[in-house]
């Protein structure tokens, strides 16, 4: 019969169907060079409140570094007989050095063991996450600079709006993921919070330095409250929460991919090796990659959901529910990472069509704004210079006519007010000149956003590397 750690008061052996069902070696190996980490410093903790002598300390300490050794090299055994990484490591220790391992338990528990390890775990994913996500900022930025003055009409409505840079329209995404950036680092103060020394819910009934253990570890502070501790997912939801806002905008990104790669956009084009073709139909050239994007945020929501579902109604401290949050967390952080890495591929490699956007600049009005600005300048309140630009719209529209092309006669039956100098508000580069402001479409103004950009990635690299 094999020993569980919590045999002594049971009578019968473990059920082999539920031992399947409840193990967790299956995901939670992931954490296994976490757990080593902890219980070293653990350990140290247990010599110094003289619980452990040095020898045993140093015993406890070899054994643990070879265990290491052995899980890097990959010959490490996991066995879900075990249960979980707690235990296939303890085991693991007691067969190297025999019933000493066992004094590595004295006051530990592994509720503290586990959110000791993931919180580890997610320190060393969140620096993966804010690396990619440089990666990304600076494939934009390029994208931008390379593509500086080239103009598309922007939308709202998914109609055409007003002429904006592509470099302007590029760099929103910037925004957005440089805020996803911030998060992170944000969400790092709320992540660094150590467990350990909180036992299974009511703090260790030794005296441990827990300070010291807290920055062995690189945590910032130790956690102030040992149900607290044990109990809360925060630090998952939060993250996975920054997960979701991530793949919501990749998942953005990828629509605009796909639509803007369509015959009736014909915007840009994606290189051949991130795209499919059709197993019938000869002429296909597929998006997939970027449909891929869209289709794998799907699977962040859910995590997301199926996370906030399963710590709603969870009584302190610990529940073996708890174990259910590692599946979800993994592959939100999978798919995430990975979907970073795909649109930074597919950002570096994607080309305007540069001749199409010219030609499709000339349809939609998109100089309708700026003929009714242009009356504001002559005293007519807005309202009313957008009535009347209206009129001139459907005017223009019915005789398939652009509102350049309109003589000062014709514009003057609509406004007298109007005069030569309208043909000068009825251009691209005019439209874009006039918006010089912060934040706006204006030359100069991206240029400074794009130098602006430049110095936050270097900053932020630096603060990483
Ligand atoms: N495998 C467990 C989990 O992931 C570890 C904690 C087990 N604690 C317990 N009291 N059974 O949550």
């Amino acid at each position: 019969m094999e020993i569980k750690a919590w045999g002594g008061r049971f009578e019968e052996e473990t059920d082999k169907f539920f031992e399947e069902f409840s193990e967790s070696i299956s995901f939670d190996y992931k954490l296994a060079p976490y757990e080593i980490k902890a219980s070293l410093v653990y350990a140290k903790a247990l010599k110094q409140a003289e619980i452990l002598t040095l020898e045993e300390y140093e015993k406890i300490c070899q054994g643990l570094k070879e265990i290491e050794r052995e899980i890097l090299e990959g010959s490490f055994k996991f066995d879900k007989v075990y249960e979980d990484v707690h235990m296939n490591i303890e085991r693991a220790l007691f067969d190297k050095i025999g019933e000493i391992a066992y004094k590595l338990h004295t006051g530990r528990s592994r509720n503290e063991q586990v959110v000791t390890d993931l919180r580890l775990y997610l320190v060393d994913e969140t620096f993966e996450l804010k690396n990619l996500l440089l990666e990304l900022m600076q494939k934009i930025i390029l994208k931008a600079e390379e593509n500086l003055e080239v103009v598309i009409p922007g939308f709202t409505h998914l109609q055409h709006a007003q002429p904006v840079l592509y470099s302007h329209w590029l760099l929103a995404y910037y925004e957005m993921f440089s805020l996803h950036f911030q998060r992170l680092l944000d969400y790092e103060k709320r992540l660094k919070i150590c467990p350990l020394g909180s036992s299974a819910l009511a703090g260790c009934g030794f005296p441990l330095n827990r300070e010291e253990i807290s920055q062995a570890l690189g945590f910032l502070t130790p956690s102030r409250n040992s149900v607290f501790a044990i109990s809360s997912r925060d630090f998952i939801l939060e993250l996975t929460f920054i997960l979701t806002l991530i793949m919501l905008d990749i998942s953005r990104m990828g629509e605009e991919i796909v639509i803007w790669m369509s015959p009736e956009f014909r915007f840009i084009e994606l290189p051949d090796r991130f795209c499919t073709g059709s197993s019938i139909m000869p002429q296909k050239k597929n998006p997939d990659s970027a449909e891929l994007l869209r289709g794998k945020c799907a699977t962040v929501i859910g995590n997301l959901v199926q996370l906030l579902t399963l710590i709603k109604n969870l009584p302190l401290s610990y529940n073996r529910d708890l174990q259910e949050d590692k599946p979800p967390l993994f592959q939100a952080l999978d798919t995430t990472q990975k979907s970073l890495k795909m649109l930074s591929l597919l950002v570096q490699g994607l080309k305007l069509n540069k001749e199409r956007l010219k030609e499709i600049l000339k349809e939609g009005h998109l100089l309708a704004t700026e003929l009714a600005d242009y009356l504001v300048t002559k005293g007519v309140p807005f309202r009313k210079a957008h009535h009347i630009c209206g009129q001139i719209v459907l005017y223009a529209e019915k005789l398939k006519k652009r509102l350049f092309e309109l003589s000062l006669d014709e514009f003057k039956n609509f406004s007298p007010l109007i005069e030569e100098d309208v043909y000068q508000w009825l251009t691209l580069e005019h439209a874009l000149q006039r918006r010089e402001i912060l934040g706006g479409t204006g030359l100069n103004s991206v240029k400074g956003e794009i130098k602006r950009a430049k110095e936050e990635v270097k900053r932020w690299k630096n603060q990483l590397s």
